[in-house]
């Protein structure tokens, strides 16, 4: 099952991964597909909104990974945002720790994850952007197990 919205601007992008937020669990893993300046950074920030992440959330392209605490549903749990782009070999996804981030107590989100797609858990969610530049963007939630079906027909019904 997909769900596919469009975004006019950067606020849109912001706020649909603000509206995803409220519907993430400890254990979720969310993969960011699209191209270089889709806006994969900025949907991972709404997200981040949304859980209460305090400060900013800058991209990982360098490090990484980045850390930071955010609150579901009132307990504090981590939000790992990582940047899989530098990496050469999955082997290497291996190395980061890509694994340590698949755990009940973070919710982790993953931009250009190609690499490492053998390492993703099955029931993680892909969210694809489509366009770059100032194009609007097409968003497509790809649902691969029932409960992000039921999660995503809540979110966008
Ligand atoms: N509808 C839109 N949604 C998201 N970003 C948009 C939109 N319209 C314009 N933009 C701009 O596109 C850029 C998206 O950058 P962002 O860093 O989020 O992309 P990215 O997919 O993370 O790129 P990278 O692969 O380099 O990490 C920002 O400069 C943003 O202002
Ligand atoms: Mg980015």
């Amino acid at each position: 099952m997909e769900y596919r919205v469009t975004s006019l601007t950067v606020e849109q992008t912001h706020e649909l991964g603000k509206q995803l937020s409220e519907c993430l669990l400890g254990g979720d893993v969310v993969a960011l597909t699209g191209d270089l300046g889709a806006g994969k950074t900025a949907f991972a920030q709404g997200i981040g909104k949304g859980l209460g992440v305090v400060g900013p959330m800058t991209s990982p392209t360098f490090t990484l990974i980045h850390e930071y605490e955010c609150l579901i549903k009132g307990t504090k749990i981590r939000l790992i945002h990582m940047d899989l782009y530098r990496l050469r070999h999955p082997e290497e996804a291996e190395v980061i720790g890509i694994e340590d981030a698949f755990v009940e107590d973070a919710i982790c989100l993953i931009e250009w994850p190609e690499i490492a797609e053998d390492y993703l858990p099955d029931d993680c969610l892909n969210v694809e952007i489509h366009g770059s530049g100032e194009m609007p963007r097409e968003i497509i939630f790809h649902a691969k197990d029932s409960s992000w079906e039921q999660r995503l027909e809540f979110l966008f019904k």
